[in-house]
Order: structure tokens, then sequence, then C-alpha cells
């Protein structure tokens, strides 16, 4: 396609906000802040062992012994300096209230020398982190929420319970994946669209327009280690996808484990599958390994408006209501109907795989 019929973000933006008369430009230039802030953070990255970004402390991708963040995490310098271009890109612009990140304890609060707006951004400035040494994809993720009436009307501090939003009042979420190629995929509540970073021009193009995730998948993605502190319904859907064609499921299943969401994410919405970090027991202080505000509610928010599902295994991801600012929760995500599936083994009585018929005493399959 040739350059001048390609829609830059900006346009895309425009193209969308003409449907909403009397909308502001607020919001578009918001979302263009934090891509810019994701462009930036592609350079950071792509620097790698040389590091020495321009502006910037000569952190290096396989740097660590940063400051302990409140996840308990080991924050990596890129961690670090991918927050403080999320917060110091979109702090000015007027368009936000406040701010919450995975590497900040409390809420962030806009600068008095700026004007404060009408939106709140929770974002992961890093995701996959513990990929960046490797020289694997890793991504930052993003959730935009609309403020409170009266935190509009007051411009008061935000406080942690502004947050506390259903995913489902998410006015925009998106990822940037920093890969082979740079990526951003965004939805403003009207399907998803994934666009290519040209970096010769800095900007991000329209190149995959209307993102649909299959229903289907043979695809699964978890990690396997954490399999003694599963509960028995997500035991039983991977016993089942390992049995294959010999087992419950009749076809085999291909797993994949890249041990970074956004990744996983962007494999699920290109051709389908299924991810789970399931809530289990292997530390009965942590319900699950990933972060509500920040990480389930973006991605549940983009798979869902791509028609796929997102859930806890038990209920609906965008249904729960959050308690804090870092809560931890099980997610499963992905193909509808395999999180359908996945939903009703949480639902149904506990039934181990040798209970079903083909694995029966008497059964073919008997081992
Ligand atoms: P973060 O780097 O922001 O802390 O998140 C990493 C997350 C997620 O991207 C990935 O799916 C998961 O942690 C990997 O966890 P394991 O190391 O337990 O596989
Ligand atoms: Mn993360
Ligand atoms: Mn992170």
């Amino acid at each position: 396609m040739p350059l001048t019929k390609r829609f830059t973000l900006t346009r895309y933006l425009i193209e969308e906000r003409r449907r909403f008369p009397g909308a502001g430009g607020d919001f578009n230039a918001l979302i263009l802040d934090v891509a810019l802030a994701c462009k930036a953070i592609a350079r950071a990255v792509a620097f790698g062992e040389l590091g020495g970004t321009p502006g910037q402390p000569a952190a290096k991708v396989g740097d660590v012994g940063g400051a302990v963040n409140v996840q308990g995490e080991t924050q990596k310098p890129l961690d670090v300096i991918s927050n403080q271009y999320f917060t110091g890109m979109n702090e000015w612009g007027g368009h936000l209230a406040g701010m919450v990140s995975e590497e900040m304890e409390g809420a962030y609060q806009i600068p008095k020398a700026y004007p404060r707006g009408k939106y709140l951004l929770a974002f992961d400035p890093l995701d996959g982190s513990s990929n960046i040494d490797v020289n694997v994809s890793v991504g930052s993720i993003f959730s935009i929420l609309r403020a409170p009436q009266e935190v509009i009307d007051s411009g008061r501090d935000v406080v942690e319970s502004d947050f506390l939003q259903l995913g489902l009042t998410q006015a925009a979420a998106g990822y940037a994946l920093y890969g082979p190629t740079t990526m951003l995929v965004l939805s403003v509540g009207n399907g998803v669209a994934g666009f290519t970073l040209d970096p010769s021009l800095g900007e991000f193009m329209l190149t995959h327009p209307n993102l649909k995730v299959p229903a289907d998948t043979q695809e699964f993605a978890i990690n396997a280690s954490n399999s003694r502190f599963w509960e028995p319904p997500v035991t039983r859907y991977v016993d089942e996808c390992l049995a294959g064609k010999t087992g419950p499921r009749d076809k085999d299943f291909n797993m994949r484990w890249i041990a970074s969401m956004v990744a996983e994410a962007h494999r699920i919405l290109m051709r389908g599958g299924v991810f789970l970090y399931p809530r289990d027991s292997k530390d009965a202080s942590k319900p699950g390994r990933l972060r509500l505000l920040y990480e389930a509610n973006p991605i549940g928010f983009i798979i869902e408006q791509a028609g796929g599902r997102a859930s806890t295994g038990r209920e609906p991801m965008l249904g729960v209501q959050p308690t804090s600012l870092h809560q931890r929760i099980g997610l499963v995500f992905g193909s509808r109907h395999e999180v359908e599936r996945i939903e009703r083994y949480h639902a149904e009585p506990f039934k181990p795989l040798e209970t079903t018929p083909l694995f029966t005493e008497r059964s073919l399959f008997r081992v």
C-alpha cells in the first residue's frame, strides 16, 4: 500500500473521533502522548547492551540491582526508565487527573505546574522484564479510565479509590510490543486496531485493522512449573490438552510460554490460543501472579473487544470490583470457546481426567 494511503495513528484517532460529534481532542492527545512514551521505551529497549539512550542514564539491558518495587520485585534500570517515560510524557498535557504504575506504590499526582484533566492512566511500563536480558520480546500495557466527576470538578489529588473501577468502564486500553517490530495495539471501545512503528518516520502506521481472536484454538500457554500449585479445574483442563487426540478433546494441542504476557496476548490476537496464569496455592498472600488494574483489565478489554474472552476462571475479568491498586488476580484469556470451557470446569464439581470414560479402568487407554 502506498504510504500516502496508510493511516497513521493520528489519522486513525481523528477518523474515530469524527463519529462522536462534540468529543474534545483530549482523549486523542492523551493516546498520542502514551504512544510517544512507548516509542521512547522501544528505543531504550533497542539499544540493548549498548545502553546510553540519549538523555538517559547509561543503563544497559543486563544491569541489575535496582530498588525493590511495591510488588517485592527488583526493578531493572529499564523498568525505572520506562516508568519515567510514562510519567514524564503524560503529566504535562492537561488530560490526566492522576496515574498508577506497577513501579510506584501510591497514585502519582499531576505536578502543580500542570493543569489536571478528566482521565486516569494505569500502566505496566515494562511487562516481561525478566526477558530483557535475553533479548526476548517485552512490552508496555496501559488502561485509560475516566476520573470521577468530583475529582474533575474539584481538581483535588487522586486517591486509591478513584482508580478502583470495573474493567468494563475503561475508556481505552492497549499495549505496545517491543519485538522484531514495535507495535501498538489499541482499543478505544470500538474493536481493536494494530499499528506497526515505521522507524524511519517514527510513526505508528495502521497495519492490522479490526483484529479478531478466533473462537477455537489448539494452542495453550501456561507456566507448567507451577502445576503442583494449580486448582483442580486447571489441572483437568491442561491434562486434557496434553492427552490430545487420545483424550476427551480428541485433538492435539500445542503449548507456548514466553513469560511476557504482552507477547502471549499478541500471539493470541494474531492466531488464537488461550493463556492461563490462574489463581494457585504457591503463595497464600498472592491470589494470582498478574495485576488487575494494569495487566488483567487492559489485556482483558483488548481481547474482549476482539471477540475473545477474559476471565478469572470463575467470573468475567471486566466485572471484577478492584479492591486495591496492586491487586493480583488469576487470569485466563483468549479464544472464546476455550475460556468458556475453563469457566465450565471451575463451575462443575471436580472431575479428574482418569474418571472420564476413555480413561476408566477398563478403557482402551488404561496405563
Ligand atoms: P512484569 O515483568 O511486569 O513483572 O510481568 C511479568 C509477568 C507476565 O508478563 C508473564 O506472563 C509472567 O509475569 C511470567 O511469570 P513467570 O516468571 O512466573 O512465568
Ligand atoms: Mn507485567
Ligand atoms: Mn512490569
